[in-house]
């Protein structure tokens, strides 16, 4: 079996994402060699020549345009072909255009590509990387969706906020879809291992409830207000991309909330979405069970739910 080349990685869709998870790696010099991919050329070019001229500034990276079958040989290739929702769009609208993108690349990927690792970044997330499993044929280990990566990084942000410490400090989770049923896992939320309540106490303030409430909204609401103020978001999710890019070529074991495929958990099965995930070389090393409490275990059925009527709406 072929090594996939750990300096290498392939992005198809030089958008807004594709185009600055390129820069996030140019930056982060994870990367020896970074082909971009998108049926748009001249768009691919340009994003190469201004990527290019960053390098200087950067670390040594080459980059380079290419075709879908140019993916041969990384070990990750990021997709993030498609668009986003547009005003007025459905969600399931999204997911069928989105699921004829994928039923044309993803296919081309593993021809040329059968041992690297999926990195699916286009929405709806978790839908199309259950479609991209199948349409791969790739063990369940090398299909993985960026899924809440985002949405934790915005909650442990707004948390770090409220509470006053850094977010690298504050553990809380969102599980579940990366959309609107997403579910936040407070009755594991801790700073220093200490539940939010004991942190209050300690700190000598009283627990808002309301104001977590809130915390939760302003997270699973962010992207429509970003949407609606710049068009679209592109910086965190790239952050996001980059970290998953490291943790898999640095082989960190990094637990990450990604969407990959849950099976025996709570009854759910045959369905991608995000839990805490152990992510290194080989691609999902674990997918943390968590012990919820009944309320979480009871929305995180119905975000199960509604990921499944997506998927059947777009007969996958
Ligand atoms: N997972 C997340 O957390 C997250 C966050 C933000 C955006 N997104 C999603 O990422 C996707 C991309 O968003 P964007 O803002 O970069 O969109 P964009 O419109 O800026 O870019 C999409 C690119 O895909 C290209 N493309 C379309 N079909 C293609 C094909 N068949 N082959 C190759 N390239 C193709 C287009 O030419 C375009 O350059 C959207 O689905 C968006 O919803 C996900």
């Amino acid at each position: 079996m072929p090594i996939p080349d750990t300096a290498r990685v392939a992005i198809v869709g030089a958008g807004h994402v594709g185009s600055t998870c390129a820069y996030a790696l140019l930056l982060s010099g994870l990367a020896a060699e970074i082909v971009i991919i998108d049926s748009d050329r001249s768009r691919a070019e340009g994003e190469v020549m201004d990527l290019r001229h960053a390098e200087p500034f950067a670390h040594p990276t080459t980059f380079r345009t290419g075709d879908i079958e140019d993916c041969a040989g990384a070990a990750v290739v990021v997709l993030a072909a498609g668009a986003g929702q547009g005003p007025g769009e459905t969600r399931v609208d999204l997911a069928q255009k989105n699921a004829r993108i994928f039923r044309d690349i993803v296919p081309r990927v593993v021809r040329s590509n059968r041992d690297g690792i999926l990195l699916i970044a286009t929405n709806p997330v978790d839908v199309l990387t259950r479609l991209s499993l199948k349409l791969s044929g790739l063990p369940p280990e090398r299909v993985i969706g960026s899924g809440t990566i985002l949405d934790t990084a915005r909650f442990r942000h707004l948390l770090s906020q409220y509470y006053g410490v850094d977010p690298r400090s504050v553990h809380a989770y969102i599980i579940g879809e990366h959309g609107d049923s997403e579910v936040p896992v407070w009755s594991l939320a801790n700073i220093a291992g200490m539940r939010l309540q004991d942190f209050c106490v300690a700190q000598g303030r009283v627990y808002d409830q309301p104001a977590m409430d809130a915390i939760f909204a302003e997270t699973r609401d962010a992207a429509y207000e970003i949407i609606r103020r710049k068009g679209a978001t592109y910086f965190a999710v790239a952050a996001g991309l980059m970290r998953i890019v490291e943790t898999i070529l640095r082989n960190q074991r990094t637990v990450l909330s990604v969407s990959t495929l849950v099976s025996d958990y709570y009854g759910l099965d045959d369905v991608c979405f995000s839990l805490p995930t152990i992510i290194a070389r080989a691609g999902v090393v674990d997918k943390l069970r968590l012990d919820l409490s009944e309320a979480e275990v009871a929305k995180l059925r119905r975000s199960a739910e509604v990921l499944r009527e997506t998927s059947a709406r777009i007969n996958d």
